[in-house]
């Protein structure tokens, strides 16, 4: 089976990137992108993308008008498409059964209803998006019970593995390709129809088939077993504090053994992002439900550590600040979760902000790509008084204006640009003792110390 025509269901930070490659690889193939929000659409048809990411923008262009598409109108977008890849947001539940961990599939559930409703002939639908395993099993159940026999289709599995900040190189030349399906003739057909498209840009043997089940439990895995890395070098950079070791100098000493590698394992004020926590607590979920408790429970404390990697961070800052942080104005360089992108979910900048405010610190927070709303949006909650944020907190677009009379800096995401700022102004903007808290280990510790600043570097101590 030859595909002419993809939709997409979901505009969103894998969905736009990942069809957009697609796009300019196969130009043949007509791509068309739909979601329900249409200021994200209407934003992926202008110059100003909803997503940053380094060289995207050039990928939409070269083929945006030609083959690829980006539409609030759904319906006919499913029903001219051989493929449809399913993209649409699957955040943990926050309410009933498995709230906090359970992944929320009414997204999915509705997407599934709406192809059914509008699909007809033969039709391969493919789980982009980041799911519970079995999901495909409800997809199906959903589509069979809502059409006619005249309508045929394959469920596979496709999980998406690119990471925030490189998805162009991630999509360009990824590690693998992974594709789950039925081993039945028309599911291997259908695999093979999704490959084909990949082939025309990734070598053959970087294609993985496995079965549905594999595959999605696949994408769970690898993320869970990069954040334990996290964690657990976060674990040993309160060891290095304690003892007076480097953490940089123990990931590269233990980096460079073949059967451990060198790749994350950058201590830091903890990990964040859309997915690291959420398919932990899908795993951890998934354990419990199959009565696997110790399993579950190994799992879970990946997430615990980089919740007390977050709190230990601002107790060392209120600790240092004798012991309060009261009306003094802390600059926070960096709210996105990690460099090169503009979003924010579950950045540790979040939790990291909540706790200073309920402390009643003045925060001034700098970060190149985040905007306003964002922020503000992100830092609303519950717990803290709208009017407190509304005293408390200042957004600023130049970093030394964030510095200005400041008691203290926190560095919390790793943007390049933080390693180059003129330290030697921005010691003179603050109060003294200047103190620098560094959460990410970026900032030049010798200059810092050289010009008088009082700096704590996470996983080095003071
Ligand atoms: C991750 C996976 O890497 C990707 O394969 C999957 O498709 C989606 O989830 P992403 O969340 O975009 O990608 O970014 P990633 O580079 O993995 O970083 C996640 C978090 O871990 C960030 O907050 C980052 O700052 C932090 N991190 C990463 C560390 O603290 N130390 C490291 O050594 C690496
Ligand atoms: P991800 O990081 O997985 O791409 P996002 O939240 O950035 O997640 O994007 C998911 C997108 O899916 C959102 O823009 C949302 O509006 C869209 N969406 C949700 N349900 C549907 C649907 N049934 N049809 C089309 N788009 C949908």
């Amino acid at each position: 089976m030859k595909i002419k025509s993809i939709c997409c269901l979901g505009a969103g930070y894998v969905g736009g990137p990942t069809m957009a490659m697609i796009a300019a690889k196969c130009p043949d193939i007509q791509v068309t992108v739909c979601d329900m929000n249409q200021e994200r659409i209407d934003a992926w048809n202008t110059n100003e993308l909803p997503v940053y990411e380094p060289g995207l923008h050039e990928v939409v262009v070269t083929a945006r008008g030609r083959n690829l598409h980006f539409t609030t109108d759904i319906r006919p977008a499913i029903a001219a498409a051989d493929l449809i890849f399913v993209s649409v947001g699957t955040p943990t539940k926050t309410y009933g059964i498995g709230a906090g961990r359970a992944a929320d599939l009414r997204y999915i559930e509705s997407a599934a209803r709406l192809i059914a409703e509008v699909s007809h002939g033969h039709k391969i639908i493919v789980e982009k998006s980041t799911i519970p395993v079995k999901t495909a099993s409800a997809i199906r159940t959903i589509i069979t019970a809502n059409t006619t026999s005249e309508c045929t289709f394959e469920v596979l599995s496709n999980p998406e593995f690119l990471a925030e900040g490189t998805a162009v190189a991630d999509l360009e030349n990824p590690d693998r390709i992974l594709i789950g399906g039925e081993t039945t003739d028309s599911g291997k057909a259908a695999v093979e129809a999704l490959a084909a498209i990949y082939a025309r840009w990734i070598p053959r043997e970087r294609i993985i088939t496995t079965n549905l089940w594999s595959s999605e439990l696949s994408k769970l895995v690898a993320n869970a077993f990069l954040a334990q890395r996290i964690s657990s070098i976060n674990s040993i950079s309160a060891l290095c504090e304690a003892t007076g070791a480097d953490v940089d100098e123990v990931a590269r000493a233990i980096g460079h053994d073949s059967r451990i590698g060198p790749k994350f394992l950058k201590a830091s004020v903890g990990f964040g992002g859309s997915c690291f926590q959420k398919d932990i607590l899908n795993l951890v979920y998934l354990c419990e439900s199959f009565g696997l408790p110790e399993v579950a429970t190994y799992w879970r404390q990946v997430v615990d550590l980089n919740n007390w990697q977050k709190s230990r961070f601002v107790e060392n800052i209120v600790r240092t600040l004798f012991n309060t942080v009261n009306g003094k104005r802390i600059a926070i360089l960096g709210f996105a979760f990690k460099k090169d992108t503009n979003d924010t979910r579950e950045s540790p900048a979040i939790q990291v902000c909540r706790d200073l405010l309920r402390e009643h610190a003045h925060l001034a927070i700098y970060d190149p790509r985040v905007d306003r709303a964002s922020i503000h949006q992100d830092l609303s909650d519950a717990k803290i008084p709208a009017s407190l944020i509304a005293s408390n907190v200042e957004i600023h677009t130049d970093p030394y204006a964030a510095m200005k009379d400041a008691h203290a800096l926190a560095a919390l995401t790793e943007w390049d640009e933080f390693r180059d700022l003129d330290f030697k102004r921005i010691h003179d903007l603050m109060f003294k003792p200047a103190f620098v808290f560094d959460g990410r280990a970026i900032l030049p510790t010798a200059k810092l110390k050289k010009l008088g600043f009082e700096a704590f570097i996470i996983g080095k101590g003071r």
